[in-house]
């Protein structure tokens, strides 16, 4: 709480001089202060251009999960999150994958779609085809924009109209079908749909208000399958338990949310230490979910006829490599050398596969032993530490609070007292 959120003239000052204002109001210390104040790997002058009234950097830990192979090449994997178990699961149903081969991923290439609304509209039937009529021209004009996507092979390709009913009656959107090349795409995507403008106008006689790219990226899927040895999941019962998972979520969205954030878990780690769009990443991936009208898992789970657990995954994967913070960042930029993709779908290929380790390893853990097992230890183990325990201390005090099943920070705090006296001591 604060007496007043207005700060006039906030965004105009330095990084160091807004720090000091929000330290003064409030309250923090000194410590707290410079926590903040540290941005990381990521030069100040940096951090305070990406976005606006910086006052300094959130830092989070970058994993390399092992074990990847995919499409018959190894891959460390960088992840960039807060959650426990995450990494070690992908790693663990990497090593499973890699006894049939690894993941197999393909994608549909990097297009994305970029929408026009057009309003105002007499006969939207009549204005669609004299749309479609000048395609040639509008897809000119869009090209114009970006003659060094289109020099690389992008651009824009193809044109969709379509009649809307809305509630504020017909509108007509044309979407510009736009092969974004390395880039994840937004920038070039929304500067052809602004440049179309005048001509849609002119020709349709309506009037044009949205011009933006559709994170539904329904035509840059990834598609990404692997076949898991029973034996090696820990048997045929595991692999029924999988599948009956599987089932679960496909029948009911409560369930499936969980399933699809499991997947999204792997997914958006690895983007965020790639330097990727993660919210275009979620939109993308909920809306694809409900694309048949019902709320579907992004993975379906089989039993094949050796017994073996087979998995699959199709889900948009709106990536970059050129643009934005994945050339920023130099965290960023490290990560990407340490995955060593060459393009952009190369990165949405590895994050595909990822995805598919990551639901397998959550499946897993929850049909074979319950995932609280794993997460348990891990959770204890940070509760130490916020109770003070360094050393060997983190996992006695975490092993005695799961022995007592009180995983919670009092305790921690009297574990970590009881248990250095009795080091002292000893
Ligand atoms: C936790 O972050 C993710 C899981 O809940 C996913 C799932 O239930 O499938 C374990």
């Amino acid at each position: 709480m604060t007496d007043s959120s207005e700060l006039p003239g906030f965004y105009k000052l330095s990084m160091k001089e807004r720090l000091e204002m929000v330290k003064k109001i409030a309250g923090l210390t000194e410590e707290e202060a410079k926590v903040i104040a540290s941005t990381g790997g990521l030069p100040s002058e940096v951090a305070d251009k990406m976005i606006e009234n910086v006052i300094g950097g959130m830092t989070l830990p970058l994993s390399v999960a092992a074990n990847f192979r995919i499409n018959g090449k190894d891959y460390l994997v960088p992840m960039a999150l807060e959650e426990p178990s995450v990494v070690a699961g992908a790693s663990n149903a990497a090593k499973m994958a890699r006894v049939k081969g690894g993941f197999t991923v393909t994608n549909t290439g990097p297009v994305m779609i970029g929408q026009v609304q057009v309003v105002d509209i007499k006969d939207a039937e009549r204005a669609k085809g004299k749309l479609l009529s000048r395609k040639e021209e509008i897809l000119k004009k869009a090209n114009e924009q970006d003659p060094v996507l289109v020099s690389l092979g992008g651009g824009a390709k193809d044109l969709n109209v379509k009649t809307l009913s809305t509630i504020k009656g017909p509108m007509v959107v044309l979407e510009l079908i736009v092969n974004t090349g390395d880039a994840m795409g937004a920038n070039a995507v929304n500067t052809m749909a602004e440049a179309v403008r005048p001509m849609v106008e002119e020709i349709t006689g309506g009037r044009v208000l949205l011009r933006i790219i559709s994170n539904l990226a329904d035509r840059r899927l990834v598609r990404a399958t692997a076949v898991f040895d029973k034996k090696a999941v820990g048997g045929e019962e595991v692999v029924d338990g999988i599948v009956y998972a599987y089932a679960f979520a496909d029948a009911d969205p409560y369930r499936c949310a969980t399933h699809n954030k499991g997947i999204m878990n792997g997914v958006v780690a690895v983007a965020i230490a790639c330097g990727q769009d993660i919210r275009a990443l979620e939109a993308g991936a909920h809306s694809y979910a409900s694309r048949t009208g019902k709320y579907k898992p992004l993975t379906t789970w089989e039993k094949n006829s050796d017994g073996d657990l087979v998995g699959k995954l199709e889900m948009p994967m709106a990536v970059g490599l050129v643009g934005g913070a994945a050339r920023t960042h130099p965290t960023a930029r490290a990560a990407i050398k340490i995955m060593g993709a060459k393009s952009a779908i190369e990165l949405a290929e590895v994050m595909g596969a990822v995805g598919l380790a990551q639901n397998f390893a959550a499946l897993r853990a929850l049909a074979a032993e319950g995932i609280q097992k794993g997460h348990m230890k891990l959770h204890a183990r940070n509760v130490a530490v916020n109770a003070g325990a360094t050393g060997a201390l983190v996992d006695q005090v975490a092993q005695r609070m799961i022995e007592e099943r009180k995983i919670r920070a009092d305790r921690a705090k009297e574990l970590v007292e009881e248990l250095s006296k009795t080091k002292h001591a000893g």
